[in-house]
């Protein structure tokens, strides 16, 4: 007779295997680790409960009747990280290249419905070759499966989505409705179609890595958050992000404890130059406002002229969405406007409060712009800084002129505290381009029509290039001293803890995609 204790033991030694040591050491030969070690280092130690790790393919065809692994090339399961619960997918490359087959979409399927109802976050580390090839539309319909619960789930729990290996076809959907995707430099790559594909479509020769590699995505495409160097690093980055997150939305982004001092930061002081042309590091402005090393920035190889990350604030979390002067002036193009957007949407979905920093000179003029839409992308910042219920402060630095001052979460679409620093020109352009315009036949009929310029610039500039007239019209509330901002902001924040802000009813507002 069986020893039914054994039996089970068997069963589950060879789940762990996955497809056997050969394969396992080629993973590793590849300086990547496999599903279980990921899970491991993700989960606090001895917390990952395993769930479907006897579930088994039904697939007969192609001799797959002889090739059966338990677990079907993906372990799911919870556990916790940082005592916080949550549910993982780990797909194991060594189990048919991680392949999705029928079952292995079901197992995905059954985390990702426990943890929507659960509300805990969703991570899934992909590393499949794609739809399982033996199963055919079986697998198609697998990952559908999966695309319309990554939908259900969206603005419900987080869902984060780590790219360890190769994620090709139609599975780039599944990370490209999350929350946020991360890829591991050099092991990983998405594409829609392949180099191959691309060659016979195109005629265009290009190498994976260049095609689709986190290098592509990460300063062109856009498509990935956050680059890390190997799998190790991806999970410490897993991590970090869930720090600054909730739960659900329904849950508010854990606190750590923190008191108040006098929080003066003197640096401040110096950091925006004399000279309203000269750039300077707008990081360093972050940096010097929020908690100690807590800045996480989220696409910081991408569209660069606009800078977004968490940090916290007195120990709260908080979304910082800023302009970077450093980079084409902090000008507001479609590129960093989409970048923008999106990020404040995630903030506001899992209540994250918006500290918005600006420096703006307004939105990129030219045809390449106009034609690429910067009308309905700067709508995206818009609509979305519009729509946002989360408590909602300003700090303006320097320019805030023409249409972007009202976009970058002016008092008019709903920001709940505005300040300013003596520094800051509110105005509906720069002194220069005002006083050309305005004081042009002036100007043309002086003797000296340069004396005259400067004239009527720094005329219009004393006037109009500073902050009281906004601050006198209620639309700035304080104009403050730099190095109170911190303070400023951390008690902003805190008498905001409580806001309530309810948009109209609606079925779902048509943000202009
Ligand atoms: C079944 C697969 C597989 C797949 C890989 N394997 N991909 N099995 N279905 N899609 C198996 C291999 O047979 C091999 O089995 C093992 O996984 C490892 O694969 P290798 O080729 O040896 O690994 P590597 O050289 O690292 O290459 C990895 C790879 C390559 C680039 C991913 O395997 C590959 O091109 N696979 C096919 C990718 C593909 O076309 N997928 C379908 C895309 S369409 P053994 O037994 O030797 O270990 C798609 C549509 C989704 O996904 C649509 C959603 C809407």
């Amino acid at each position: 007779m069986t020893d039914p204790v054994k039996t089970l033991q068997e069963k589950l030694a060879a789940a762990k295997l996955g497809g056997g040591q050969d394969r396992i050491d080629r993973q590793h030969e590849k300086g990547k680790l496999t599903a279980r070690e990921r899970v491991h280092f993700l989960m606090d130690e001895g917390s990952f409960e395993e769930i479907g790790a006897l579930v088994t393919h039904r697939s007969r065809d192609f001799g797959m009747d002889k090739q059966v692994f338990p677990g079907d090339g993906v372990v799911t399961g919870y556990g916790t990280v940082d005592g916080r619960l949550v549910y993982v997918y780990s797909q194991d490359f060594t189990v048919f290249g991680g392949s999705l087959s029928e079952t292995h979409a079901e197992k995905i399927c059954k985390i990702m419905e426990m943890a929507m109802k659960n509300g805990a976050p969703l991570i899934g580390l992909n590393d499949s070759g794609g739809a399982r090839i033996q199963e055919g539309v079986k697998s198609l319909g697998g990952y559908a499966d999966i695309f319309y619960r990554n939908v259900m789930a969206s603005g419900v729990i987080p869902q984060i989505s780590a790219i360890m290996g190769p994620c090709a076809g139609g599975a780039v959907y599944s990370p490209a409705m999350t929350d946020f995707t991360i890829m591991v430099r050099d092991t990983s790559y998405m594409f829609v179609t392949g180099p191959n594909v691309v060659k016979t479509v195109t005629n265009e020769e290009v190498t994976a890595e260049e095609l689709g590699g986190a290098s592509a995505h990460s300063t062109k495409s856009g498509v990935t958050h956050l680059t890390a160097a190997n799998d190790i690093d991806c999970i410490a980055k897993i991590k970090q992000l869930l720090s600054y997150l909730p739960q659900n939305c329904e849950d508010k982004p854990e606190k750590i404890p923190y008191e108040l001092g006098t929080e003066v930061r003197t640096a401040l002081d110096s950091i925006v130059p004399e000279s309203p042309n000269q750039p300077y590091d707008m990081r360093e402005v972050i940096t010097g406002i929020t908690d100690e090393g807590s800045f996480f920035e989220i696409h910081p190889d991408y569209a660069d002229n606009i800078v977004v990350g968490f940090a916290r604030l007195g120990g709260r979390s908080v979304g910082v969405v800023a302009n970077q002067p450093m980079s084409l002036a902090g000008v507001l193009d479609v590129e960093s406007s989409r970048k923008a957007a999106r990020f404040t949407r995630t903030c506001d979905c899992f209540n994250v409060p918006l500290l918005v920093l600006v420096d703006v000179p307004g939105f990129l003029p030219g045809t390449d712009q106009e034609w690429s839409g910067i009308i309905t992308n700067g709508a995206k910042l818009l609509y979305a800084l519009s729509e946002a219920t989360v408590p909602r402060v300003t700090l303006i630095t320097r320019k805030a002129y023409g249409g972007a001052y009202d976009v970058m979460n002016s008092k008019h679409i709903g920001a709940d505290m505005n300040f300013a620093w003596p520094t800051a020109e509110i105005a509906v352009m720069g002194a220069k381009g005002a006083s050309e315009i305005i004081f042009r036949r002036e100007i043309k009929a002086a003797d000296d029509p340069a004396a005259k310029l400067a004239e009527k610039e720094a005329e219009y500039g004393e006037k109009f290039a500073n902050p009281y007239r906004a601050a006198s019209r209620g639309f700035i509330d304080e104009v403050i001293l730099p190095r109170d901002s911190r303070r400023k902001l951390i008690k902003a924040f805190a008498m905001l803890e409580n806001k309530v802000a309810r948009i109209p009813r609606k079925k779902h507002g048509n943000i202009p995609l």
